[in-house]
């Protein structure tokens, strides 16, 4: 890993620069990829995103990506953690930005790390606005999002002609201790929600569902680790899946999936007749209560 110190340092092997862009110091302009690492599970990066990861000069990575990912860097590449847990950044966003424009203001080829993809609940929006506007050239490489990460290891399909037109992805988290939740949205008829980042909120969502007029056996799944060998599933409805996760709590990052297609090819039934004997592994995914 690389000393803050040492993060400004010219480039391993420089590249023929002659025709590339001078910062205002004089010195080439580097560049930046917004790069999706994927959900859990390392192989379910892109090849170019993997491309990418073994041409960096630096690598801004966060908490979701896969460290195993690292593991494909260039000797001399610079590893750069600014990963964020709940209500504790390592790094404030601003200076995440100003750190991107640094690396790419002296010349090198930064990628920027992101679990699943960085437009969603990324924060990807804010860096390339910020690159912008230092004249930086910035190009997004997209990942599996979680929704769709969790989706695929669950056979959970978040549309289905016969239950679900739209699908809806929507922030659990509270800002300033308040949650910005559109109801009106998450209520839709013959649509799936998907919410991300509610984990902890998930007594408060499904409380507020159910007084706004919600079925009260809507079916209701929390993903947890999702793609990763660990991944655990809850399944049960918007009544009863909060009382089922105080008693069986799941580690983060999770996903709560809300929606008839929970039932879609008899998942949930399947996961419940599973006797323990029979379950799978708990490596090869499900843990149902
Ligand atoms: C800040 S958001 C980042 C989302 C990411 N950009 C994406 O496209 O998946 C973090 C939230 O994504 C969800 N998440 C990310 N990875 C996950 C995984 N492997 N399994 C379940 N949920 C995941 C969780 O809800 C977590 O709180």
């Amino acid at each position: 890993m690389t000393n803050i110190v040492n993060l400004f340092a010219s480039p391993e092997s420089p590249r023929d620069d002659s025709s590339r862009e001078k910062s205002p110091t004089g010195k080439s302009m580097g560049e930046v990829f917004l790069v999706g690492a994927g959900p859990g599970d390392p192989e379910l990066i892109t090849v170019k995103a993997m491309r990418l990861l073994q041409q960096a000069d630096a690598i801004v990575y966060d908490r979701l990506a896969n460290p195993v990912l690292l593991d494909y860097a260039r000797k001399h590449c610079d590893l750069i953690y600014v990963g964020k847990k709940k209500d504790q950044h390592s790094l404030p966003q601003d200076q995440i930005c100003a750190l991107l424009a640094a690396l790419a203001g002296c010349g090198k080829k930064v990628v920027r790390l992101k679990g699943g993809d960085p437009f969603i609940f990324g924060r990807g929006g804010e860096e390339v606005e910020h690159l912008a506007e230092q004249g930086i050239s910035c190009t997004i490489v997209p990942g599996i999002t979680a929704a769709i990460g969790c989706a695929a290891t669950t056979q959970i399909p978040l549309t289905h002609r016969d239950h679900a037109h739209a699908v809806t992805f929507i922030t659990g988290h509270r800002q300033h201790g308040k949650m910005y939740i559109n109801w009106d949205l998450a209520l839709q008829k013959d649509s799936t929600v998907v919410f991300y980042m509610g984990l902890s909120n998930l007594q408060e969502i499904t409380s507020e569902l159910i007084a706004r007029g919600c079925p009260v056996d809507k079916p209701f799944a929390v993903v947890a680790q999702g793609t990763a060998k660990a991944q655990q599933v809850l399944v049960g409805t918007v009544t009863d899946i909060a009382e089922k996760l105080a008693r069986h709590p799941l580690p983060s990052p999770a996903l709560l999936i809300m929606g008839d297609v929970i039932n879609a090819n008899g998942y949930a039934q399947h996961l419940a007749d599973l006797t323990s004997a029979a379950r799978p592994q708990a490596s090869e995914i499900l843990e149902v209560i």
